[in-house]
């Protein structure tokens, strides 16, 4: 089925050869509540390497979206360095795209407005923006659907054309926070692959934060687990499976061995669960709605 030959100590070991892109060291957030602060994020030390594809896995809570945020430029941190290519992150770039969960797209504008946008900012001619914007929307396969509204899109098509929209500007770094999340099984399994499709042909690395493991071990090179209260790194986890991925793989001991390592890693973090859903309400009985009678 795969590629027998893969070796993955020779597969990581070319990975850590390569430049680093994306740099954290000690970085750390805090928030308010109320009259007491919060630490998210504790003195994380990462190093993302380029052309690398990374998972964030964690309790719900753990920080995966204010890391995320926090590479994305929307905002700021407490203390410690964020670089990419050795530069401090000092607000959203271009270089660093972004696809979340919710459908961020312009629902005012076609699927090829939407894309044309990062292009027409950057000073592009309409005609030059307009082709940039042709040729994603041909690669993520939606040409038949460039004057269509989002309102007018599957969930799956509107995240394709997400994607389009971050991979137009030719960023350096592809950011995903639960970009799945919403889609049906089949649909996310169809777009897992058209994502690994797109990362194994062009030149980007992926930061993608998600809640499912399974999606996290096909996806990944590498996975970082973090734990929660205050959020920190448990464990990077190496994923020495053959390239390129078949959800088959799903099915071998090696898959399922992985499996139980990152299951039992994020489970042992649920007596730290985020306080607001550890101290969830007991719902009272409603006995003045008919069918609770
Ligand atoms: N702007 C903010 N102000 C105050 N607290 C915040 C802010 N953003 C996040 N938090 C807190 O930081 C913690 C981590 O939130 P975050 O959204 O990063 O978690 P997460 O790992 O992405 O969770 P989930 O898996 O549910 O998406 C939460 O307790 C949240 O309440
Ligand atoms: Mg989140």
């Amino acid at each position: 089925m795969e590629n027998l030959e893969f070796n993955s100590s020779e597969y990581f070991q070319k990975i850590y050869k390569r430049p680093v892109l994306l740099e954290a060291k000690n970085l750390t957030q805090t928030f308010k509540h109320g009259k007491t602060e919060r630490t998210v994020l504790n003195a994380l030390n990462l190093k993302i390497h380029k052309r690398e594809f990374i998972c964030v896995i964690g309790p719900s809570g753990c920080g995966k979206s204010t890391f995320s945020r926090v590479v994305a430029g929307l905002d700021a941190y407490s203390s410690g360095e964020i670089l990419v290519d050795g530069k401090a992150i000092t607000g959203p770039s271009p270089e660093r795209g972004m696809v979340f969960q919710g459908y961020t797209l312009f629902p005012w504008k076609t699927v090829k407005e939407n894309v044309m946008f990062g292009p027409l900012m950057k000073g592009q001619s309409q005609a030059t923006a307009e082709a940039h914007a042709r040729e994603w929307i041909n690669i993520i396969g939606l040409d038949k659907y460039e004057n269509q509204y989002p309102h007018e899109l599957s969930g799956g098509m509107k995240q394709r054309v997400a994607i389009a929209r971050a991979l137009v500007n030719e960023p350096k770094i592809l950011l995903m926070d639960e970009p799945f999340g919403a889609l049906d099984p089949h649909t996310r399994q169809k777009m897992q692959r058209h994502l690994m499709d797109l990362w194994q042909n062009i030149d980007i690395t992926i930061i993608f934060v998600t809640h499912d493991m399974d999606e996290a071990i096909l996806l990944a090179d590498r996975i970082v687990a973090l734990k929660a209260n205050p959020g920190e790194i448990k464990e990077i986890i190496e994923v020495n499976l053959p390239r390129p991925r078949h959800p088959d793989v799903m099915l071998t001991p090696e898959f399922k061995k992985l499996r139980q390592h990152v299951d039992q890693l994020v489970h042992a973090d649920e007596d730290e669960l985020d306080p607001a859903l550890a101290e969830l309400p007991v719902i009272p009985r409603m006995t003045q709605v008919s069918h609770c009678k």
